[in-house]
């Protein structure tokens, strides 16, 4: 069988994790390296990766995440900040972006022109930049629950928080960055459940 249809059949939403077993440094940065390398639209890049390792701060904030237990039973949590202000038509790091592709200078103002005119004709009419982030932040969350299935690493994404608090309780500076979902990684100590998934016949449609 294909080994990501392998990767993606171990994965699943894991309820809970053996609280002994942690993740190796090595392994931990794989899965960080899986999070950097997604793509991101026009390569914006409007994440950043808290990994919150220390069982203090996941105690603290597990009652803002209606008290789930893989806050504090996974070895490592990461926290999905969004960018939200950096992204902005017009903030210089959009230019910078933009610049990294060393494209001509005429081309890259055009690539900044298009950027700004479909943020402002498609993107912004219909979501804010938080959610606009957040879209790009669930790639990363692919990646990394794909990249640990593949090292045998379970996961369970979540975005059962209250976001103001899981903020407050980070010390996020909210003008910068934003929390768009967390994700739980570790060993699963309970077997996995059997999956349930409309058909592919329902869900696809080819033309
Ligand atoms: C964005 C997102 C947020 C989720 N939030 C939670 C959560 O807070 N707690 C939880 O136990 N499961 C959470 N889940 C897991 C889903 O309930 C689960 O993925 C779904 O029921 C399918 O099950 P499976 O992932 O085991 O195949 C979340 C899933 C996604 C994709």
């Amino acid at each position: 069988m294909n080994a990501v249809i392998d990767a993606l059949n171990f994965r699943h939403a894991c309820k809970k994790f053996d609280p002994a077993r942690k993740i190796a440094t090595k392994d931990l940065d794989t899965i960080l390296e899986a999070a950097v390398l997604s793509p991101s639209s026009f390569g914006m890049e409007a994440w950043k990766f808290l990994v919150l390792q220390s069982p203090g701060i996941r105690e603290k904030l597990r009652p803002a995440c209606w008290d789930q237990t893989q806050i504090t039973d996974s070895s490592h949590v990461i926290v999905i900040l969004a960018r939200p202000d950096q992204v902005a038509p017009g903030h210089p790091y959009v230019a910078e972006s933009f610049g990294r592709r060393g494209l001509p200078e005429d081309a890259t103002t055009a690539y900044i022109e298009k950027y700004r005119h479909h943020m402002e004709t498609e993107v912004l009419p219909r979501m804010n930049l938080y959610a606009w982030c957040s879209k790009q932040c669930y790639i990363a969350l692919a990646d990394i629950m794909t990249a640990a299935a593949a090292m045998g690493i379970d996961s369970c994404p979540m975005e059962g928080f209250e976001k103001d608090r899981v903020e407050r309780i980070l010390e996020i500076d909210t003008q910068k960055f934003e929390v768009a979902v967390l994700v739980a990684l570790g060993y699963r100590s309970d077997k996995q459940p059997p999956r349930r998934r409309h058909s592919k016949e329902k869900l696809v449609e080819i033309r």
